[in-house]
C-alpha cells in the first residue's frame, strides 16, 4: 500500500483541519445550572425517543454464517448517536491525504454522528490486524481497540461558523464527500430543506447538485462515481405523509447535478449494483415493503437511457424487506433489513437474488434489538449498520438528561431535555417534565429528580409568583372533548405534594399557562363539545368564575400567556376546523385584539407556543420545514417533521433551529439563560428502549400477495 506524499499535502491537511489522535469525548459538565447574563437566553425542548438512541455502526462479515458463533465488531467509538455508515472504495484512500505518516489502514469508513451538539460526518480509519475477508473468530475478538482507530471530521460543527445544518447520507468519491444538508432554506413553508451537496474535502468548496426547489433524500453514488441516485419529490413537493413518502428515483451527475432525470416512479434507498443497476424499495400495493431492481441502458456518461428503463420485485410478499445495499463486487446477493412477522424487532439479512434465498445474519446474534439501514463494503465482504450499544458498549453513555444541542442563533443556548413538556422555574433553577405517565421535577443541573406525581400529566408551568407552584393537567392526552382530564396546582415544596384541582367538570381542561402576575391561568377546555379558551383564577380555580376567551366550534390549544401579561398566544385549527392543521393566533387577554401570527403551508402544523422573557419572540415546534429523511430510516417518529422554530411575535421573522429528522417538540423558553453543557443521567437512563415504525408491525393479508407480485412489479 502506498504512503501519500507528505509534502503536497500539508496544504490539505491544515484546511481539513486534521485531528491526528482520538477527537475528545464530550464531557459532562454538571455545572449547566448557572445562568448567563447579557441578553442571551436558553430554549429546551423534547425529542422523541433520542436520549435512548445510543446508535454506534457495526460490523458482520458476509461469511458470518461459516463461523460457529459471530462477534459483531464495533466501529464506531461509544460516544453520542453515530449512524448511517458507508465504505468508501479503497481507491479513494491513494487520492486522499488520509495519514501522511502511516500506511493506509485496514479499513476506513464515513458516517453521520451527533456529538458535540450538531450533525457532523466523520472518516474514521482503523489499523491493525482485521478479520475481515477470513471472518475469523480469534481476530474478531483482538479488534477495535482506541490506539489504532483514528477519527477526521470531514464537514460539519465548527468548521460552518455556526451555521446549522442536518447531514446525511454521505458518500465519498475521490476527494469530495456527496451528503445530504439542511442549510439551504427553500423559503417556502412546508418544504423539505434536504438537498445533496457535494464538498471537495481539500478545499472545502461545496456545490449544491440538488435543483433548487426542491428535495432529495437518500443519495447513493453509482460505482464509478459517475452517477448519483436520489429519493426525491420532483416538484410536485411534500403531501403531508409521514410513512412512505412516496418519492421517485432520479439519477443525475454527481460531478454537478446536471443531466437530471426521473428514472423509477415510487421507490425510495437507491443503492447501485453497477452503473445501469440498481436496487431501490417501495411499499407495494399488498402491503409489504419491498425491494426491486432497476435495470436501464446506460450510454455512458452524460446520457442514460431513461426510457428503457425495467423494473422487477426481487423480495417476496410475507415480510418486509426495506433499505437495500448492493455490492459491484459480487453481484448475487444484496443486504436489506427487514421485519418479519415473526419478529418485533428489525434485522439486517442478506439476499441471494439468485436462489431467492434470505440468510438472517443479526437476529442470531441480538434478536431483540434494532438493526438499521445496511451498508456494504466495495469488495462485499463487510456488512455494516447501525444499532444501538446497550449496556456495556465500552463507549461514553449517552443517556444524558440535558443535552446541548447547537444553536444557529448567537444569543440563544439550545438544550434537550429528555422529558416531555419542559418548564423552567421563574428562576430558572427548577425544571419541571413529564415522562409518561408521570411529572417529575429536578434541578436545572439535573440532581434532585423527583416524582410529584404518578398520574398521566401533559404540559407543565410554573407559578411566576408562588415559589415551587406547578400547574398541569392530569388524563388521557390526545382525547376527545368530553374525556375526563382537569387542571391541577401542586406545590412540590409541600411534602404531600397534595394536588388542587382547579377545573370542576373534567371536559378535556389541559395545557394551563398562568398570568405573569400569578393571579389567573388561562387554559383549552372542551366543555362545549369544542375546544377553546378560557381564563380562571389561579388560587381557587374555576368555582371563583370563569371567562371564556374565544368561541367557535373549532380547536383553540396550547395557550401560552406572554411575560408582559398583553398576549395570549395559541394554535388554532379554526381555518379549516378538523382539517388536522394547526395555526399560531394571538389575543389580548381581554378577547380584542385576535391576530393570526404564522402558518405553515396549506394544511402545516403550528403547535406548542411559548414567548421569549421579552415577549418579542415565540419558540414553537411546526412542520414548516418539512420531513428531512426517509421515514423508515428511523426509528418510530409520529411526527417526522416537528422541528422547533423561532418567530417574531409579530410573526415577520422566522429561523429553523433544530435540524434532524426526529420529532422535535413541547418547546420552552427559559427566564434565565443557561450555561451550555451536557447532563448525564444519574443512573443510566433508558438505554435502547424504542420503538420501531409502528406501521411496519402490521402484517399486511396474505391471501392477496400472490396476484399482487405481477401489480406490484409492473408499476413503473
Ligand atoms: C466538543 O465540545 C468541547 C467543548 O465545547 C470542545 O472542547 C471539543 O473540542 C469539541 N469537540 C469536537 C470534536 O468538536
Ligand atoms: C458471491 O456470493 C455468493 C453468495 O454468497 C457466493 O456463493 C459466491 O461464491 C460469491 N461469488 C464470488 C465471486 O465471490
Ligand atoms: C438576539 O440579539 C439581537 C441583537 O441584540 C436581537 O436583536 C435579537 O432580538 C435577539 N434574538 C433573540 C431571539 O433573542
Ligand atoms: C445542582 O444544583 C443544586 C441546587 O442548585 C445544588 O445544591 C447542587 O450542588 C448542584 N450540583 C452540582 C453537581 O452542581
Ligand atoms: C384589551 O387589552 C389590551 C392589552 O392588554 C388593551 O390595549 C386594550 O385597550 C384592552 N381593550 C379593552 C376594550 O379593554
Amino acid at each position: 500500500m502506498k504512503t501519500p506524499n507528505r509534502q503536497s499535502f500539508s496544504c490539505n491537511l491544515i484546511l481539513l483541519n486534521f485531528l491526528l489522535s482520538s477527537l475528545p469525548l464530550i464531557q459532562s459538565t454538571a455545572g449547566s445550572g448557572g445562568a448567563t447574563s447579557g441578553g442571551a437566553t436558553s430554549i429546551a425542548f423534547a425529542t422523541l425517543g433520542r436520549s435512548s438512541y445510543g446508535f454506534d455502526i457495526y460490523a458482520l462479515p458476509t461469511t458470518t454464517t461459516t463461523i460457529a458463533s459471530p462477534e459483531e465488531i464495533r466501529l464506531t467509538d461509544g460516544n453520542s448517536v453515530n449512524y448511517n455508515g458507508y465504505f468508501p472504495s479503497s481507491s479513494s484512500l491513494s487520492v486522499f491525504p488520509l495519514l501522511p505518516d502511516q500506511p493506509d489502514p485496514t479499513t476506513h469508513f464515513i458516517y453521520v454522528t451527533e456529538r458535540n451538539g450538531s450533525s457532523q460526518i466523520y472518516l474514521d480509519a482503523l489499523y491493525g490486524t482485521l478479520p475481515l475477508k477470513t471472518g475469523s473468530r480469534s481476530m474478531l475478538e483482538s479488534f477495535p481497540s482506541k490506539s489504532n482507530q483514528l477519527q477526521i471530521r470531514l464537514v460539519g460543527g465548527e468548521q460552518e461558523n455556526g451555521r446549522v445544518s442536518m447531514k446525511d447520507r454521505p458518500s465519498l468519491v475521490g476527494r469530495s464527500l456527496i451528503y445530504v444538508s439542511t442549510h439551504e432554506d427553500p423559503g417556502e413553508p412546508r418544504a423539505s430543506w434536504a438537498a445533496v451537496f457535494s464538498t471537495e474535502l481539500a478545499t472545502g468548496l461545496t456545490r449544491r447538485l440538488t435543483p433548487s426547489g426542491v428535495a432529495d433524500f437518500s443519495p447513493a453514488v453509482s460505482p464509478s462515481g459517475i452517477w448519483t441516485a436520489v429519493a426525491s419529490y420532483g416538484e410536485k413537493g411534500w403531501d403531508g405523509d409521514v410513512e412512505e413518502l412516496g418519492t421517485d428515483i432520479y439519477v443525475f451527475l454527481t460531478r454537478d447535478g446536471s443531466n437530471r432525470v426521473k428514472v423509477i416512479e415510487h421507490g425510495g434507498w437507491p443503492s447501485w449494483v453497477d452503473d445501469s443497476t440498481l436496487y431501490f424499495h417501495r411499499r407495494c400495493e399488498d402491503g409489504w415493503w419491498s425491494i426491486f431492481r432497476a435495470s436501464f441502458n446506460n450510454i455512458g456518461e452524460g446520457e442514460l437511457g431513461s426510457d428503457s428503463v425495467v423494473t422487477q420485485r426481487v423480495t417476496p410478499p410475507g415480510l418486509h424487506a426495506f433499505t437495500p445495499a448492493a455490492s459491484n463486487a459480487n453481484k448475487s446477493f444484496i443486504a436489506v433489513a427487514t421485519r418479519r412477522p415473526d419478529s418485533d424487532f428489525r434485522h439486517v439479512e442478506l439476499y441471494d437474488v439468485d436462489s431467492k434465498n434470505f440468510v438472517e445474519l443479526t437476529r442470531p446474534i441480538a434478536p431483540n434489538t434494532h438493526h438499521f439501514n445496511p451498508f456494504m463494503s466495495p469488495d462485499s465482504n463487510l456488512i455494516g449498520y447501525h444499532k444501538c450499544r446497550g449496556g456495556g458498549g465500552g463507549g461514553e453513555s449517552n443517556d444524558l438528561l440535558l443535552e446541548k444541542v447547537r444553536s444557529p442563533l448567537p444569543n440563544v443556548s439550545l438544550f434537550r431535555v429528555d422529558g416531555s413538556f419542559p418548564s423552567y422555574s421563574p428562576d430558572g433553577e427548577r425544571i419541571a417534565y413529564v415522562k409518561f405517565p408521570g411529572l417529575y421535577v429536578m434541578n436545572s443541573n439535573g440532581s434532585d429528580i423527583r416524582v410529584v406525581s404518578t398520574r398521566t400529566a401533559f404540559s407543565t408551568a410554573w407559578d411566576w409568583k408562588r415559589k415551587g407552584v406547578v400547574y398541569t393537567s392530569v388524563g388521557p392526552t390526545f382525547a376527545s372533548e368530553s374525556t375526563k382530564v382537569d387542571i391541577v396546582s401542586i406545590n412540590v415544596d409541600d411534602e404531600d405534594l397534595s394536588h388542587k384541582k382547579l377545573t370542576l367538570g373534567g371536559e378535556n381542561n389541559a395545557f394551563p399557562s398562568p398570568s405573569p402576575d400569578g393571579k389567573r391561568v388561562v387554559f383549552r377546555s372542551g366543555r362545549t363539545g369544542h375546544k377553546n379558551l378560557y381564563i380562571m383564577d389561579a388560587l381557587n380555580g374555576e368555582k371563583d368564575g370563569l371567562y371564556q376567551l374565544t368561541e367557535g366550534p373549532w380547536s383553540d390549544t396550547m395557550p401560552n400567556w406572554s411575560p408582559n401579561g398583553e398576549w395570549i398566544a395559541f394554535a388554532s385549527d379554526r381555518e379549516n376546523p378538523g382539517s388536522g392543521g394547526f395555526e399560531l393566533f394571538k389575543i389580548h387577554p381581554n378577547g380584542t385584539g385576535l391576530q393570526k401570527v404564522i402558518q405553515s403551508g396549506s394544511g402545516g402544523r403550528v403547535n406548542h407556543p411559548w414567548f421569549s422573557p421579552d415577549g418579542k419572540h415565540i419558540v414553537l415546534t411546526s412542520d414548516y420545514a418539512g420531513v428531512s429523511a426517509e421515514p423508515i430510516s428511523n426509528p418510530h417518529h409520529f411526527q417526522p417533521y416537528g422541528d422547533i422554530f423561532v418567530i417574531k411575535s409579530d410573526g415577520s421573522w422566522i429561523r429553523r433551529l433544530t435540524h434532524n429528522s426526529y420529532e422535535d417538540g413541547t418547546p420552552t423558553w427559559i427566564p434565565k439563560s443557561m450555561k451550555p453543557g451536557n447532563v448525564e443521567w444519574p443512573n443510566g437512563g433508558l438505554k435502547c428502549s424504542f420503538d420501531d415504525c409502528h406501521w411496519l408491525n402490521i402484517s399486511p393479508n396474505q391471501e392477496s400477495s400472490t396476484s399482487s407480485i405481477r401489480q406490484c412489479g409492473s408499476k413503473s
